[in-house]
């Protein structure tokens, strides 16, 4: 069966993270999507970080799979003239240089479309056009600052208690998913009209828009004066005077109170924890599974609001229930009780997870230099089509196919290498 997005032709104009989180899915999906690299030096990924002398680092091959490379100088009168070719047969062109640079090229948004009126051109930037940062330069953790994440993640109080940042990238893969909605959607309005358009997704937007609970949270504190969920109320009110949503640690981010629990092995393991959900109409359950039945009935306890000044009170017996039992044992019997629950897991043992390697969330894909390595698949499953995971192609691996697409002749090529415009 052929794949939904084939036929779609993508110039990958990006680097880094958020522009090739994009690509990659769409490639994945079917998409021939041609990576556009710098003669010489390519992606700044392909050297940052690397494990193997030599190889293309794992920052470049987990994010450029089923690609194809193109070296390209987009600043040659030759390297431009390739470019506008194709321009004029593709679909699609993903950017996310820093602010100006693809103006600076000569191509901007109305050049692009004197060559090509149906282009959709995909760009991501740090903030949004018009915004009074517009001008910066933005990488993962500056997105994170600008969209609210940071303010929003940590502890309250204590000697760590400064803003936070998360592991995942909120910033980057997280930008390039959305900007991946916003080019279908594009793409989309395309078959209805025939023309194409610009779709922009800035970093602080995106981070913004996965911290809506946090915001939600602001106009409620506005409101009322406090957060009833939080970890704060009720015996720390001083935390709201502000009125500025406090950073709440662990806490469920919903009506659910939740906590990070100790399990066996903690002293000496980092990862022995559960993280375990107080979930309103499963308070009967979680009394029996806690051997608690009096719990049940004990109007200190029976509505989430009565619980709420004990929550600590009602964390503290639930660890002190699973310290003799691993974090996987303690699960198990929660999990027995319809409870929401997980352990927490580490990256090694994701990588080992039997389960995610069936599901192709985790896949192992050969590689001409590295020999094979581990990628995270597609998170998007279909029911008729299974994304398979292909090399992140070698600098310039494609050069030579993709002129040759473009009706250029060996001998021009040549020619085009000898003035290192590719
Ligand atoms: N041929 C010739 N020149 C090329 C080229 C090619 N194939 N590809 C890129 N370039 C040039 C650009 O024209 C630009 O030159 P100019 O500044 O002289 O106009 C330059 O390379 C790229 O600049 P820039 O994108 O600003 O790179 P940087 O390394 O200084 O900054 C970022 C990196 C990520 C901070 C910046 O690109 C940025 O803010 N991007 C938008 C937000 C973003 O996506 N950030 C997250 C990345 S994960």
């Amino acid at each position: 069966m052929s794949k939904p997005l084939e036929g779609i032709k993508i110039i990958d104009f990006t680097h880094v993270q958020a522009g090739p989180a994009c690509t990659q899915l769409l490639a994945w999906f079917g998409a021939d999507v041609i990576k556009v690299e710098r003669p010489g030096a390519g992606d700044v990924t392909r050297s940052q970080l690397r494990d193997i002398p030599d190889a293309d680092a794992l920052y470049f091959t987990m994010l450029n799979s089923n690609k194809r490379s193109l070296t390209l100088d987009t600043k040659t009168q030759q390297g431009k003239e390739v470019l506008e070719k194709l321009i004029r047969e593709s679909d699609v062109m993903v950017e996310n240089f820093g602010p100006g640079a693809l103006d600076r090229m000569g191509f901007t948004w109305a050049r692009i479309q004197e060559l090509n009126p149906g282009m959709i051109l995909a760009s991501v930037k740090g903030f949004s056009e018009g915004h009074h940062f517009e001008d910066l330069k933005v990488y993962e953790n500056v997105a994170q600052c600008a969209g609210g994440a940071a303010s929003t993640t940590g502890w309250w109080k204590g000697e760590n208690s400064g803003p936070t940042i998360s592991a995942a990238a909120l910033g980057d893969s997280n930008t390039g998913m959305h900007l991946a909605i916003g080019i279908l959607t594009a793409y989309v309005g395309r078959l209805k009209t025939g023309k194409g358009q610009k779709v922009a997704v800035s970093m602080q937007d995106a981070v913004l828009n996965l911290c809506r609970v946090k915001m939600r949270d602001q106009l409620r504190l506005d409101r009322v004066g406090y957060l009833e969920e939080y970890p704060q109320y009720p015996h720390e009110m001083q935390y709201f005077e502000d009125k500025v949503v406090p950073r709440g640690g662990n806490a469920g981010g919903g009506g659910q109170p939740g906590w990070i629990l100790k399990c066996k092995g903690w002293e000496t393991d980092p990862n022995a924890y559960i993280y375990f959900t107080v979930q309103g109409h499963a308070w009967d359950p979680i009394c029996d599974a806690l051997g608690r039945p009096e719990w049940k009935t004990d109007p200190a306890y029976t509505t989430a609001k009565a619980r709420q000044p004990h929550i600590d009170e009602i964390f503290a017996t639930i660890e002190d229930f699973i310290k003799d039992k691993t974090k996987f044992e303690a699960v198990d019997i929660f999990r027995k009780y319809d409870i929401p629950c997980a352990p927490v897991l580490s990256m090694k043992e994701l990588l080992h997870d039997e389960s995610l390697r069936k599901s192709g969330s985790i896949v192992e894909v050969p590689h001409k230099v590295r020999g094979s390595y581990y990628t995270i698949g597609s998170p998007i499953k279909f029911s008729d089509l299974k994304p398979e995971v292909s090399a992140s192609p070698l600098l310039g691996e494609h050069t030579d196919e993709v002129l040759a697409g473009l009706g250029y002749t060996p001998q021009q090529i040549a020619e085009l290498r000898e003035i290192r415009a590719v």
